[in-house]
């Protein structure tokens, strides 16, 4: 009865837009430029590239796999693919972790919202740097304001889940992913432009290895693993409704290089900018909403129309890509609550969406009138960020790796990778290497060093 119900991509181009929506979100756009300003900038950006292409990319396509071979939620696949054993639970803390970030992500998602209104009421017109800066705190320190935004966002997300994902995604994707795109690079160039630009670009290019320590790389890995979507089984649930003819290898390289693409690109837009109007580019969470709305009224500073048109197709366009991330992380967490424990998908939908309001509303307060109550020093936000991006999601994928290289048949491995083997897979050996060696070796000295340095 499920399979029926569930969501099917129609096309491969659907497959790939679909997976690259789930992967291209705040991530690239909010979270890839805070965290490499936070971490020093060209050499944080050098220590990603790598662990998205040896890490990242071999990971994803296990995780295609598990979905796809299995047909079944995270939590699911493992009980069809390693019946009667433990791993269960890593489809479980998948579920969970995809729980928790959908909660304190859709705070942020929320935030777009509100940039969109203010975009389309031209109230970033005749802006200074620092009213931005005050803006922005006064917003996200508001009681009610962002919660708002939080629960309409989250609403919305749940109204494409109950719809079912293929006509409302697979379509939009292909409008809004290219339009995305088109827009990016036209900020960037007039980003890279600005007067003091330079200092920016140099930032992200020149790097500066004396700044890399134990935490730069668990970041950089943290931050491949969140912006690939990765660690949470949210590729799998996507690939068990993926084609027979999919070829997970090519599906992974597109989303992989598209999101790549993004984030750098991103970081093309921010830094320049923040550099050009004195805006440290450690700021953090709040980088993208103090920086973007000055961009535009920089760069069109002669053009008024042009500004308040960009800013409002760039706003619009980030609340869609975030929407196209959140839809995949609900996604994981309804299929799981409706295969597993039979609810109707309606059901299990409401529940996802009601308690990640209640949780997201945590979240959202502790950035103002909560700040004050914090964990290990971190508020609620920053606690779930941290826990998410930096420890579970890095767990999770060090158990995929284990779990295909050395667990699963190497029959089921082969078949899928190849499709039944009329596909040829050249790097098939150097997954496989990866997948038993690199990964799991690279996850756990990364973890080690960094507690020993926390301790
Ligand atoms: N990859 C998404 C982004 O970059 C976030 C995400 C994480 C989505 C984990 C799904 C699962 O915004």
């Amino acid at each position: 009865m499920a399979k029926n119900d569930r969501a099917n991509f129609g096309s491969k181009i659907g497959v790939i837009l679909a997976s690259a929506g789930s992967a291209v979100g705040l991530g690239n756009i909010w979270r890839f430029p805070y965290e490499t300003g936070n971490n020093g900038g060209a050499a944080f950006i050098l220590i990603y590239l790598g662990c998205v292409f040896i890490l990242g990319l071999p990971i994803m396509v296990s995780e295609f796999l598990i979905g796809r071979r299995s047909r079944a939620n995270t939590a699911g696949a493992y009980r069809v693919l390693a019946p009667r054993t433990q791993w269960k639970w890593v489809g479980r803390m998948g579920v969970l972790t995809g729980f928790l970030i959908l909660s304190y992500y859709s705070v942020v998602a929320g935030w777009t919202l509100e940039y969109v209104v203010e975009a389309g009421t031209n109230s970033f017109a005749g802006k200074q740097p620092s009213d931005f800066i005050n803006s922005f705190n006064s917003f996200s320190a508001n009681p009610w304001r962002p919660l708002i935004w939080l629960i309409l966002f989250l609403v919305g997300t749940h109204l494409i889940i109950i719809k079912g994902v293929e006509k409302g995604i697979e379509k939009s994707s292909k409008i809004m992913m290219p339009a995305l795109f088109i827009l990016i690079i036209i900020l960037m160039v007039c980003s890279v432009t600005l007067p003091g630009a330079g200092a920016g670009i140099e930032f992200l290019l020149k790097p500066d290895f004396s700044k890399v320590t134990g935490s730069v790389f668990l970041s950089a890995m943290g931050q491949a693993f969140f912006s690939l979507s990765l660690g949470m089984g949210c590729l799998s649930t996507y690939a068990s409704y993926f084609g027979k003819d999919t070829s997970l290898t090519k599906t992974a390289f597109s989303v992989g290089i598209i999101d790549t693409m993004v984030a750098i690109l991103a970081g093309f837009i921010i830094f320049p900018a923040a550099f050009s109007v004195g805006i440290e580019p450690d700021h953090g969470p709040s980088l993208i909403f103090i920086t973007l709305p000055n961009v535009f009224q920089q760069a069109f500073s002669g053009v008024p129309l042009l500004a308040y048109i960009f800013s409002v197709m760039f706003y619009v366009l980030l609340a869609v890509a975030a929407l196209t991330s959140t839809i995949s992380m609900h996604e994981v967490v309804t299929a799981y609550l409706h295969e597993e424990f039979k609810f109707t998908r309606k059901r299990a939908a409401t529940l996802v969406t009601i308690s990640c309001i209640v949780l997201g509303i945590f979240c959202s307060l502790s950035l103002g009138p909560t700040k004050s109550i914090t964990l290990f020093g971190l508020n609620t936000f920053d606690l779930f960020d941290y826990v998410t991006a930096k420890i579970m999601l890095p767990l999770g994928g060090f158990f995929v790796s284990i779990f295909v290289g050395w667990y699963l048949d190497k029959n089921i491995v082969k078949a899928e990778i190849t499709n039944n083997g009329t596909l040829k897979v050249n790097i098939y050996k150097i997954i496989i290497f990866i997948l038993r060696y690199i990964a799991p070796v690279a996850i756990a000295i990364i973890f080690i060093n960094e507690l020993g340095i926390l301790k």
